[in-house]
Parts: structure tokens; C-alpha cells; sequence
């Protein structure tokens, strides 16, 4: 990546309208300013940022040359907003070498991100991406798995399906606005590991519902899975937890009994008893009966298992951790291709790929964000 900033320069009137359209794209995460549209000014601009001049059309202060000569090298990265322009004209335009250009309607914010997307995604992306963070904190998702876990370590109950509901609300919000990559860019940064993977782990289960076109119910149910599906770690010494490297083999026995102890915790309640609690005694078994802990095969693993163990598998391999780089989504999904049939149900590692297309790389623009 390397690049950090990319500001979106506004120029124009009437005024009301371009205010107007600043405080949208503040409020969208885009570090956008107000400025006039003078040579000192200009000259003053990033070279990485974007200009965007917008009024109605007047031949005579609006003439393309001399337009081109203010803005200079910059002309490649410069929209212009000319209502009410003859589009006969746009022909000059494009030969000073303007090619943003919109002439057909009033500015709105969503026509102006879209040109924004094609002078340059990745602008699209930091915006998503402060926007997302911005969401995130106040909805505290950063702060609210790592208090799950203590609460838990401390005092094994699970009371916590009302918080789990929120944080789904959150969640869903986050991710509906925001490409996948910009989410996980964003858990990332949770500088507890099984907090991050929980989230992930969460939103990976939201993405999978919606590309299986599940409805809200059972979108709930599948969530509410994969929230607690590690809560069993809360018993799990934290030296093994947070070892930053491999674990040797008793360590591994002590790891392995995460998924019973988060049976037992979360039977412990009646609301998290049933299929929730199953989830977490059995999201590390496969269909060929080589998991753990009981070793079962196909016929007894339901679906909603299924759907949990893919999404955690992809999670820990697209996780960031201090002693291992992240993999790309689609090296992780290669390897979710591998252990199809054996190991994880076909048809749903098929269904995943949408999933990991949609995480591939990060600068994918969100146009429909608006
Ligand atoms: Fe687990
Ligand atoms: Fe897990």
C-alpha cells in the first residue's frame, strides 16, 4: 500500500451546495477541503490529491485552455462538475486533457464518489476505511469481544446473547458499508489475538449468510455461533494463548480442549445451551473424522458446524499475527479448496469463494456506499 493520504480539494458555488457536499464527504471518511480555485492555492494541493471544480457552465470563465494551464499536471486527477454545459463542448474538454467530466445532472455526492473511484480507488478505499473505524469505535466493537473474554476468564457465565445481538447490528452496518478488506484491515489492529479472531471469525459468518442468501433468522443463528465459538479459550492459559510462535505438543492437548470447555460454558446457559454451545464443542471436527475433540465423522457434523469451521479456518489464515504475516485471501481460499470433500463440505467451500473474492486485495470501491 504506502500511500496514506489522498485529499479531495473542492472548488466552486454555489456555495450552499458545495458546503453541502463537503460535510457528505467528511461524513463518508474522505479528507476533503474547501479551496478557491487560484494558482498559489492549487500549487499548495498534494500531488496525490484530487481537484474537483464545480458551478454551471459559462463559456467565458470555463474555457478548457486556459482551465488546463491553472490546474497544470494535475488535469488527469481533476473532476469537473459543469451543469447546464452544452455537450457539444465536452469535445474541447477532453482535448485539454480532462477526462472526468459531468455535464448531465446537478452535483450529487454519489456521482461525484463514483468519478472520485475512477480517478482513483484507492481514495475510495482510505474513505471506507476511516469511515468503518470511525463506526467501529463508536460502536465499540474494538473494545466489546475483548470484554467478553475477561468477563469470562473471570467468571465463567454466559450471559452475554444480548451483547452478541449488538454487536451484530454493528457488524452487519460495518460491513454492508465497508468492502471486506476494509474490515479486516480494521480487526487487525485489535491487539488481542483471540478478540480479533472472533471478530473475524463473526464477520466472516455475516459475509458467508449473505452470499448464501440466508434470511434474518438464521443469519442471527449462524452469528450467534460464530461469536462464541472459541469462548472455550477464556480457560485456556493465556502463556499458551498469546505463545508467539508454535506450540509443542502438550501445549497443543491444553489448546485442543478450548472447543469442550466452551460446551461446557456455554451449556451452562439455557438460551446458549443448545446449538450454540454444540458449535463450539465441534467447529474443529471434519467430515473424515481426523478433528478433534471427539473425532466424528460427516453424519454427525450439521450444517451450521460446517459453515463455522470454514469460516474459522479462513480466519486464522487470513489473521495477522505477531510471529505470522497474514495470508492473501486467495492463497487461503486454495487451501480451503484443498481440504473440500475430506475434510470441509464441497458445496459450501464453493459457496465461500464470493466471500473470498470479495476480500482480495483491498482497493475494491464501494460505489453503492452513499
Ligand atoms: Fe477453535
Ligand atoms: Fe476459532
Amino acid at each position: 500500500m504506502g500511500r496514506s493520504r489522498v485529499g479531495i480539494q473542492l472548488m466552486g458555488e454555489p456555495q450552499a451546495e458545495i458546503d453541502a457536499c463537503l460535510a457528505e464527504l467528511l461524513s463518508q471518511g474522505f479528507d476533503a477541503h474547501r479551496t478557491v480555485p487560484g494558482a498559489r492555492e492549487l500549487a499548495r494541493a498534494g500531488r496525490q490529491d484530487i481537484l474537483v471544480f464545480a458551478g454551471r457552465y459559462r463559456p467565458d470563465d470555463h474555457v478548457p485552455a486556459r482551465l488546463a494551464d491553472l490546474v497544470g499536471p494535475m488535469r488527469s486527477r481533476t473532476i469537473l462538475f459543469l451543469a447546464g454545459m452544452d455537450p457539444r463542448r465536452f469535445i474541447a474538454f477532453e482535448q485539454a486533457g480532462f477526462s472526468f467530466i459531468n455535464i448531465t445532472t446537478d452535483m450529487s455526492v454519489k456521482s461525484l464518489v463514483g468519478l472520485i473511484a475512477q480517478v482513483d480507488p484507492h481514495a475510495v478505499y482510505l474513505a471506507s476505511k476511516t469511515a468503518a473505524l470511525r463506526a467501529s469505535v463508536s460502536n465499540g466493537i474494538a473494545g466489546a469481544v475483548v470484554d467478553l473474554f475477561d468477563r469470562l476468564r473471570a467468571n465463567p457465565v454466559a450471559p452475554a446473547l444480548e451483547e452478541a445481538a449488538s454487536q451484530r447490528r454493528a457488524m452487519t452496518e460495518l460491513i454492508g458499508k465497508s468492502p471486506m478488506s476494509v474490515w479486516i484491515d480494521l480487526i487487525q489492529n485489535y491487539h488481542d489475538g483471540t478478540a480479533q479472531h472472533c471478530a473475524l471469525v463473526s464477520g466472516y459468518t455475516l459475509a458467508f449468510a449473505r452470499a448464501l442468501g440466508v434470511g434474518e433468522r438464521q443469519t442471527g443463528r449462524l452469528f450467534d455461533a460464530a461469536f462464541f465459538h472459541d469462548v472455550g479459550k477464556a480457560m485456556t492459559p493465556l502463556e499458551i494463548l498469546d505463545k508467539p510462535g508454535a506450540l509443542d505438543a502438550t501445549e497443543w492437548e491444553i489448546m485442543k480442549r478450548h472447543a469442550a470447555h466452551g460446551y461446557d460454558i456455554l451449556s451452562r446457559d439455557a438460551q446458549t445451551g443448545g446449538e450454540i454451545a454444540r458449535v463450539a464443542r465441534d467447529h474443529h471436527e471434519y467430515l473424515d473424522g481426523s478433528g478433534y475433540p471427539r473425532g466424528i465423522r460427516a453424519g454427525e457434523i450439521d450444517d451450521i458446524t460446517r459453515i463455522i469451521t470454514i469460516c474459522d479456518i479462513f480466519a486464522a489464515l487470513t489473521e495477522k499475527r505477531s510471529y505470522k504475516p497474514p495470508k492473501p485471501a486467495d492463497e487461503a481460499y486454495s487451501i480451503l479448496q484443498s481440504m473440500a470433500g475430506a475434510k470441509l463440505d464441497a458445496d459450501l467451500v464453493r459457496e465461500f469463494e464470493k466471500v473470498a473474492a470479495e476480500c482480495d486485495g483491498g482497493h475494491r470501491p464501494v460505489l453503492s456506499a452513499a
